[in-house]
């Protein structure tokens, strides 16, 4: 019985993000706000021998600039406390000592009665440093990688699985080999909007804060214990955010800064960072990585190998899944990987959409795409030769896996049949034509969520949980969810979120929200309907004494007979009955871990794609791509198809364009502006397809939905350098893709 779930619909959020009645962290005014600018440290490394402050401070205006000199102590200084995606390590402490450990490094906060003056001042602020050595330099340092430290983000990110076979052996028998290094650049970061904290100063001292997050829950636990605050006196509140990928899963420095002004001069403070300064916090972090792929003249694939080595901080170890995919894909049997960390002089990386995912998986299926053309063989059906069922790492069963279909699906609507293998072949005039294709793999996830339904007095449906929207339909899918269950139309009910408040969810990434958000507002809105039908039950002359839950269901705001529709109770005469209060219920969901852990659960993709070059220029267009995606069942194919969207042009975005540089002379980097920092813009995309193939998955949780954040990203980058390989002839094995690399 759905009348929304698996039907397009609009965003609910949307008209009010579209006409500006959205607001979103730096936007909150309340009267007497302060405003902060931070100083950003100049150097990589060293330390600090003096904060000159005196010129911001003699200006009219200026109320403090905040320094490791002259701020309060906080017991968060000598504690070793996580937040909710902290690695194995030591958190980096804004204003902690004299110490630098990255360029950009918040040195100073200062604060004055309007931004403009704070930003001036801060242009006044002399920092005398002590320069030391720095090391920022992958490359230079990969014979220093060892193996990550273990925690409990290990949970959710294993090391790589123990090596199956043999694969020196079978790579050394194998008719068709490859070996390539693949190294991929730094990205940052870079939603529209620019992280903020408006930390509003309440009675007593109490904290209303607006923080640019991707988990209110999360920066509350942050706050209230860095400032040994009780909870109660700490409320985050979200309620739209401009874009995370990932970049919001952690509190950043402007939050901690913020709440510390704020305390400080007890009275209300924002600090919203600059574009700059967006890339002086977390990063997909640079790799090397080496693919070994070997396989007999039939396209059997007997052997595998898949070694990385990433950058992570002197401070904390940060991991991603990146090689165990190479195990998970194939069916080969003798599989050997390895994953490393370099610690470098910069900020700790951080988890950017699919991260792991989309690195790993674009070195592996650009491998792939070269043991098709040594053995000679179409790419696609190399990819069926050695198509598997089961997790080989794990040596489980999917609970559903709908790639061959994809494949399938995907061909026909390309067209790849038609494809000429030969490189160069396909050409008009200065254009090269080439067709690509990879596979794309993610995880589905769910974990445990709170959410609370209340039938109120106006017989409209309000439903909470304190989840994000980072832009990926939250709000939409949450309210056909609860709409569907209690058979109330979508005008009736409200979801809210972004709100400390509210029940507990965990932060919004991993491509879970909708599995383990959905699952509890599932659940609280059954529950809801059991006690409205115990209520109805209760009423005078009530048709229902005598029948039971199963006999009934939810339609058009009432209960009614399953099989007597005419006989009903209106949800409004129940709250009647109620006394006229609201009935409300507040429930948990929990994944069924028994059950689930019988199995492996992943989305997957099938990605074809069409690049134009210039055969002059070197310039690269991708003309066309497909992604079918099996992603379990799709609850709003609107919504879905955004989130593909936006992933695949992600993927033409890390193939072709994001870079941060970095000047390993000064450890910093250079291209911190939208100027210099390209991402794809409108002129870049063209003809995008997604096409969803449904799986029926009873396992992954009781939505059967995988999520769908992240999958749109992970095959997009190897199709398109494949796609590349096929119009010029050349194996670009660095991403970015950029002209120079291919002239
Ligand atoms: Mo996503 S990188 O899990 O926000």
């Amino acid at each position: 019985m759905t009348r929304y779930i698996g039907k397009p619909l609009s965003r609910v959020d949307g008209l009010d993000k579209v006409t500006g009645k959205a607001k979103y962290a730096g936007e909150f005014n309340v009267p007497g706000l302060a405003y902060g600018y931070v100083v950003s440290s100049a150097i990589a490394k060293g330390k600090i021998n003096r904060i000159d402050t005196r010129d911001a401070l003699s200006l009219d205006g200026v109320l403090q600039v905040f320094t490791h000199e002259n701020r309060p102590k906080l017991a968060w200084f000598d504690l070793n406390y996580k937040d909710q995606d902290a690695p194995p390590g030591s958190p980096f402490r804004p204003l902690q000592d004299e110490k630098i450990k990255y360029s950009g490094q918040p040195v100073a906060l200062v604060v004055a009665e309007n931004f403009e003056l704070a930003r001036y001042a801060a242009s006044l602020v002399k920092v005398d440093y002590t320069i030391e050595p720095h090391e920022t330099d992958l490359e230079a340092n990969r014979d220093e990688a060892r193996k990550p430290k273990l925690g409990v983000a290990s949970l959710l990110k294993p090391p790589p699985p123990k090596p199956r076979g043999h694969f020196e052996e079978a790579f050394a028998e194998s008719a068709g080999q490859v070996m390539e290094e693949y190294v991929h650049a730094i990205e940052h970061h870079n939603p529209m909007e620019m992280f903020a904290t408006t930390v509003v100063y309440e009675r007593k001292g109490k904290l209303t804060i607006y923080d640019k997050t991707q988990g209110a829950p999360n920066s509350q636990l942050y706050v209230s214990q860095v400032f040994d605050m009780p909870f109660s006196d700490v409320r985050v509140l979200s309620p739209y955010v401009g874009g995370g990928f990932g970049s919001g899963l952690r509190p950043q420095y402007q939050l901690f800064l913020a709440v510390l002004a704020a305390r400080e001069l007890k009275r209300s403070v924002r600090v919203t960072l600059t574009r700059q300064q967006m890339f002086t916090f977390g990063h997909r972090p640079a790799t090397i990585q080496t693919v070994g792929l070997g396989g007999s003249l039939d396209g059997t694939m007997n052997a595998i190998r898949h070694d990385a080595v990433a950058e992570t901080s002197q401070f904390e170890d940060y991991t991603e899944i990146v090689v165990n995919w190479a195990g998970m894909l194939y069916s080969a049997e003798n599989v050997k990987l390895s994953y490393e960390l370099v610690p470098l002089d910069v900020y700790t990386p951080l988890d950017m959409r699919a991260p792991g995912g989309v690195t790993g998986v674009s070195a592996l299926e650009c491998a792939v795409d070269e043991l098709a053309y040594k053995i000679g063989m179409d790419p696609l059906e190399l990819r069926l030769k050695n198509y598997t069922d089961r997790d080989m790492n794990e040596d489980l069963p999917y609970s559903s896996k709908e790639l061959r279909e994809c494949f399938r699906q995907g061909a026909e609507r390309f067209g790849w049949s038609k494809r000429n293998p030969e490189p160069r072949s396909m050409r008009t005039n200065h254009t090269l034509i080439g067709w690509g294709m990879a596979v794309g793999i993610w995880d589905a996830t769910q974990g445990p969520a709170r959410a609370e339904a209340v039938l109120m007095v106006n017989g409209k449906l309000r439903v909470s949980s304190a989840t994000a929207d980072i832009g990926t339909g939250t709000y939409t899918v949450m309210t056909q969810i609860a709409a569907d269950t209690l058979g109330i139309p979508v005008e009736d009910v409200l979801f809210k979120l972004g709100d400390s408040d509210l029940p507990l969810a965990p932060i919004q990434g991993g491509s879970w929200t909708v599995a383990t958000v959905g699952s509890a507002v599932k659940v609280a809105c059954e529950d809801l309907g059991k006690k409205l039908f115990k209520l109805a039950k209760k009423m005078p002359n009530s048709p229902f004494a005598k029948k039971s839950l199963d006999e009934v269901e939810f339609m058009n705001k009432s209960i009614r007979l399953k099989n007597d529709p005419t006989t009903s109770v209106s949800l409004l005469a129940v709250v009647d009955s109620n006394g006229g209060r609201a009935v409300r219920e507040t429930s948990t969901s929990l994944p069924n871990m028994l059950e689930q852990r019988k199995y492996a659960r992943n989305t997957h993709s099938a990605v074809f794609v069409e690049v134009q070059v210039d055969e002059e220029l070197g310039t690269i267009q991708v003309t066309r791509a497909v992604s079918a995606i099996a992603g379990g069942r799709i609850m709003n194919p609107k919504t879905a198809r955004s989130q593909i969207i936006g992933g695949m042009v992600w993927g033409i975005s890390k193939a072709l364009e994001e870079e941060s540089v970095m000047d390993h002379t000064f450890g910093r980097f250079m291209n911190h502006n939208l100027a210099e920092y390209h991402v794809a813009v409108n002129a870049d995309i063209h003809d995008l397809d997604v096409i969803f193939v449904e799986e029926h998955d009873t396992i992954v949780n009781p939505l059967g939905a995988k999520g769908l954040g992240e999958i749109g990203i992970v095959g997009m980058p190897a199709a398109i350098a494949n796609a590349v390989f096929h119009a010029t002839g050349k194996r670009i094995r660095e991403l970015p893709i950029t002209l120079d690399k291919l002239l």
